[in-house]
């Protein structure tokens, strides 16, 4: 008895502190900040930082919250000191609400495929590029990244740049989630420089009323299906890939062209390619699993990538992963396709990433698993179609389904 008075009183006793603390923060947040503070320009350049790129992005609070400090918050499950320049180039364009961004990541060694891209795709885009915080390396980058955004008319209409300057390198989706939160437009594309779109399905999408429709309800994900040659060589100059998908049909009748990364079967399977060849409408995927990584379109406001992800491995699966759970459904495009073009790949890095990250994205997924279903359940939506995918994968992690109905009889 003594002993639950004890612990009942330290509990009391820690509450009031808590709350305490907790009007002092704000509080002091609120009168005690210095208005004066500005970003810091950590790259000693003159840069527009303050500049935002959407109107709707003021948040009001600027009075008393720097730029700075709120986008530390904004990727706080990052790796810390980390300086995000948001808009380093805005592009003069201002695009459509209702049009696609493609969001990728480059590094200095792609710069000349990723001009290939804007060239190509003439439509928003919004890149990510990450530069180291030393002087000399940084300086060349960027004098490198001014004569590449100047070279290339599309990349001034087009093209919103974002820097991330600190020293940690491939934080892929922290990457990626700079790219996506500042684009500019209501659907996004999360493609790799090195794929080059085939077909134009920006417009092919943007021109079919039936798959707006479907993009607008907010529980779809657009995938464009990937290939590669087989002969590694035939990939590398992207004027001799096919434009059309008879063309490219002849190509894979003749085995020259294979589903991108065929010997690992669970990246792209899902998509089911022998269906794709034979099909001229929109279709579902009907047996997603966690390893699957498409390249997809999908509403800007949906998940966020996990930034425990640091590395090869498992990072974009992640996303995808939660993009699945929080009750989004993939469809594939019938008509549209994209190729991979060839390049050497830094395998030794990427063997000892890819198994952290295994290990992370086990127990992620089952975090993820409870976190959602709190979710669904607390909202009300835990009886809502939007909880199918969830139950499906959800289920099959021992003690889901008994957790799940203790903590609905809490409720
Ligand atoms: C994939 O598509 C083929 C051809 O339409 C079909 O026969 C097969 O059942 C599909 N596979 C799955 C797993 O849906």
């Amino acid at each position: 008895m003594k002993a639950i008075k004890f612990i009942f009183l330290v509990y009391i006793a820690f509450s009031v502190l808590y709350t305490l603390n907790y009007f002092y923060v704000v509080y002091s947040n609120t009168y005690g900040s210095d208005n004066n503070i500005k970003p810091r320009n950590s790259l000693g350049l003159n840069f527009q930082t303050s500049e935002w790129g959407n109107d709707k992005l003021s948040w009001g609070a600027s009075d008393y919250m720097t730029e700075e400090f709120f986008l530390s918050k904004v990727f706080s499950e990052s790796m810390q000191p980390s300086h995000v320049i948001p808009y380093y180039f805005r592009a003069i364009k201002t695009p459509k609400e209702e049009d696609i961004t493609i969001t990728t990541l480059i590094t200095e060694n792609r710069f000349h495929v990723f001009d290939r891209l804007v060239t190509n795709y003439q439509g928003p885009i919004s890149v990510t590029i990450h530069v180291s915080d030393d002087e000399k390396s940084r300086d060349v980058l960027l004098s490198k990244l001014h004569e590449l955004y100047n070279g290339n008319d599309y990349m001034k209409q087009y093209v919103d740049v974002h820097l991330v300057v600190d020293n940690f390198e491939r934080q892929f989706n922290m990457w990626r989630n700079v790219a996506k939160f500042f684009a500019r437009t209501n659907y996004v594309m999360m493609l790799d420089v090195d794929f080059h779109p085939c077909t134009d399905f920006r417009h092919s999408i943007l021109n079919n009323e039936k798959i707006m429709k479907k993009l607008r309800t907010g529980n779809t994900a657009l995938v464009v299906p990937a290939f590669e040659y087989a002969d590694l060589q035939e990939g590398l100059d992207y004027r001799t890939f096919p434009t059309k998908k008879s063309d490219a049909l002849e190509l894979i009748d003749s085995g020259r062209l294979v589903m991108f990364h065929a010997s690992w079967k669970p990246g792209h399977g899902p998509s089911n390619y022998s269906h794709w060849y034979g099909s001229n409408e929109l279709y579902k995927v009907t047996t997603y699993q966690y390893q699957y990584e498409p390249y997809v379109i999908f509403p800007k406001q949906s998940i966020w990538c996990d930034e425990r992800f640091v590395g090869y491995g498992a990072n974009k699966a992640a996303c995808l992963f939660e993009l699945y759970l929080s009750g989004v459904d993939y469809w594939v495009l019938p008509n549209d396709f994209l190729i991979h073009q060839t390049h050497e790949y830094l395998e030794d890095a990427r063997r000892h990433e890819r198994r952290f990250n295994k290990k992370l994205y086990d127990h992620f997924r089952e975090e993820l698993c409870f976190r959602y279903a709190r979710n669904f359940i607390l909202n009300g939506e835990w009886k809502t179609d939007k909880t199918i995918n969830l139950k499906n994968t959800c289920s099959k992690i021992r003690g889901f389904t008994q957790a799940i109905k203790y903590f609905s009889s809490l409720k």
